[in-house]
């Protein structure tokens, strides 16, 4: 009897333009190989050549580059003191790392509402559930658009709480003039994740505020090893010596990473850049076909510099009569890939129903914002024929599918 080799399923085709996409170039490969080739692979001269290449990008003090941006959130929550008891206050429109990190180090999590037409956390609603077990807030620069950060570092200060920034979406973002993780709240959390400004593949890095805080941060990304001999339980006897003094972790970035990160860095200015004419294009491609009110595209805040890691529009779905899911299979099909950021966290089971969760309560913010949103293809690489090139496509499926 004949046997059958088994069919792979079958795969879809891949999309032309994915809605993230990394930009690598001969330069990054060059500083990848030279890493490979130094002797040094992990815990070498290549980490600190990128933490302080970050630092002076950034005009920060304390950098610590670390395994990806959960593992920076982790740190961030762990290298303050935040505890097992403690809660946090943060947005319900972000990824779930905000919030995963946070029960990773035992911490309770408490989403507020968030604007409708930004999808970032709207203060009032923050101040409304600060309790007496609340430590900090956690702010999330949704797609790139810094938060009203003011607000936040008052909220902050008048209870006593520590600012903590999940920056994953907002490098090269600027409030008021001044560089989202240039050391102005406690912590701040990166990823270099492919989609995000610059990758090292997997990455992330964690902005501290105050050296004792980052102190802990450099011992805890490193199985909370101590080998300060001031801070050591007895004198050391000989260069061998440290302790291990509590729970840590192994969330080192390796050195092969680290030289891809600087090399990328060398180019953010570039990737800001094209992002941001990129947006600039979709605007105008967007009131040129597309009729009034069909789609909204981000807005841009005055006293704010976007960082558009996403170009994330708001569609009237329910007006017009669409459904958005037959919405991103037509364009997919017509090879243009979407991606929605992101269905509300206390919808998901897991951050619904776990322990000490809240009980359902509405967040209209967060609805009315999740109903519309729709994030279309945004890299450094795409060019204006492809921002029109795609808008045409929307435009297309959009008319195709109003009943
Ligand atoms: C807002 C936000 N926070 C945290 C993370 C976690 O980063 P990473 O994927 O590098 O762990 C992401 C990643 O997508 C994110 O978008």
């Amino acid at each position: 009897m004949a046997v059958l080799a088994p069919q792979p399923p079958s795969q879809p085709a891949p999309l032309r333009y994915p809605y993230g996409r990394q930009s690598i170039d001969a330069d990054d490969v060059a500083a990848v190989t030279a890493a490979l080739t130094s002797g040094a692979l992990t815990c070498g001269p290549a980490v600190a050549a990128f933490e302080d290449a970050l630092a002076a990008y950034l005009g920060a003090d304390h950098v610590a580059a670390c395994v990806n941006g959960t593992a920076a959130l982790h740190l961030a929550y762990l290298g303050l003191g935040l505890a097992p008891g403690d809660e946090l206050i943060t947005s319900p429109i972000t990824f779930s790392a905000t919030a995963s990190a946070a029960y990773q180090a035992g911490l309770g999590v408490r989403f507020a509402d968030v604007d409708p037409i930004t999808g970032n956390l709207d203060p009032a609603a923050v101040a409304a559930l600060i309790g007496p077990r609340t430590r900090a807030i956690v702010a999330v620069h949704l797609a790139g658009q810094p938060c009203d950060l003011a607000a936040l570092a008052a909220l902050a200060q008048a209870h006593g709480l520590f600012l903590i920034e999940d920056a994953c979406h907002a490098l090269g973002a600027r409030y008021r003039g001044a560089m989202i993780g240039g050391a102005t709240s406690d912590a701040v959390a990166l990823s270099f994740h492919p989609v995000k400004h610059i990758t090292t593949g997997e990455g992330g890095a964690v902005i501290m505020r105050d050296p004792r805080h980052h102190a802990r941060v450099l011992r805890l990304r490193h199985h909370g090893i101590e080998r300060d001999p001031a801070r050591l339980s007895i004198p050391s006897p000989g260069p061998w010596y440290h302790e291990v003094v509590e729970q840590g972790f192994n969330y080192r970035l390796p050195d092969v990473l680290c030289a891809l990160g600087t090399s990328q860095l060398a180019r953010l200015p570039r990737f800001l850049a094209a992002r941001r004419a990129l947006a600039a294009t979709y605007r105008a491609e967007l009131a040129a076909q597309l009729p009034p009110g069909w789609v909204t595209a981000p807005p841009e805040l005055p006293d704010r510099d976007h960082a558009f890691h996403l170009f994330a529009v708001a569609i009237d779905f329910a007006g017009l009569g669409v459904d958005r899911g037959a919405l991103m299979r037509g364009l997919a099909a017509r090879g243009v890939g979407t991606q929605v950021h992101y269905i509300p966290l206390p919808s998901h089971p897991f951050h619904r129903d776990r322990p000490g969760a809240e009980p359902p309560r509405p967040r209209p913010g967060a609805d009315a914002y999740y109903q519309r949103t729709l994030s279309l293809p945004l890299y450094p690489d795409l060019t204006p024929a492809d921002v029109h090139a795609i808008v045409a496509a929307l435009a297309t499926t959009l008319a195709e599918l109003r009943p």
